[in-house]
């Protein structure tokens, strides 16, 4: 499969006169089709890893290449463009809007992309069915549990197509029931074909992943392999 993501020696630092070094060194590859599950505790630099990978920042040193294209020090204009294209987005806290429909929800991820109505509403139909939720899309949030209204966000990342899906703490406001039934939909996404990239708190969840790895005090390392 073909490399989709290479840190070489990214840091991020924070704040100029003591700067807060969030991530120190790190240096990952991430092929197309991977299922990628970093793991670490509070404070220890996941959300600044994933802002860096899916362009929502950049980085401080090190640079980062996209499909090989050195994308460390592209203007704002050119990330916002490749964001839009490449990257899917999950966060916590669903970010999904209660006084729309879950189709509606999914649709949104079209709205600044040109995309007619007409197939914007089909492609948020064959998301909402990748995520089981076919039968669901004139329901609306409030008549959802968590776990599905994750789904919800997971579909509208998905429904434009993006080259990677990046999931920033996921499960985090959900039961553990129902944050493994998220990662195993995980699973089932990158069964077929989806690149996954995602981080947690939980290290009872990296092995969901195809990969696992660990992250402390900024610093990056490949999981040791399951015994
Ligand atoms: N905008 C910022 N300005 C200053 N420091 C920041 C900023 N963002 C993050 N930090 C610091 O960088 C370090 C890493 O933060 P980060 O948000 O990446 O951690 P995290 O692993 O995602 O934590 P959590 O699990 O609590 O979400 C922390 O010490 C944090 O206080
Ligand atoms: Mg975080």
């Amino acid at each position: 499969m073909s490399e989709l993501i290479r840190l070489e020696s990214i840091s991020r630092s924070y704040g100029d006169a003591v700067p807060i070094r969030a991530l120190r060194e790190c240096s990952l590859t991430v092929h197309e089709g991977e299922f990628v599950v970093v793991s670490g505790p509070s404070g220890s630099g996941k959300s600044t890893l994933l802002n860096l990978i899916g362009l929502l920042d950049t980085p401080t040193t090190g640079s980062y290449l996209f499909r090989g294209e050195d994308v460390s020090r592209l203007r704002e204009r050119r990330r916002a463009m490749l964001r839009g294209a490449e990257i899917g987005f999950v966060f916590q806290s669903f970010q999904i809007l209660e006084q729309r429909s879950c189709l509606e929800n999914v649709m949104l991820a079209d709205l600044y992309s040109g995309t007619s109505s007409g197939a914007s509403r089909e492609r948020a139909r064959r998301a909402l069915d990748a995520v089981g939720l076919g039968e669901r899309g004139e329901s609306f949030p409030t008549e959802l549990s968590g776990g599905q209204r994750q789904r919800v966000a997971i579909a509208r990342a998905l429904s434009a197509g993006p080259s990677i899906l990046l999931c920033d703490e996921p499960t985090g406001n959900l039961d553990s029931g129902t944050a493994l039934s998220v990662f195993e939909l995980f699973r089932s996404l990158n069964a077929d074909g989806a690149t996954v990239l995602v981080i947690t708190h939980d290290p009872s969840l990296m092995h969901y992943g195809t990969r696992g790895l660990t992250i402390l005090d900024g610093v990056l390392s490949e999981a040791a392999e399951p015994a």
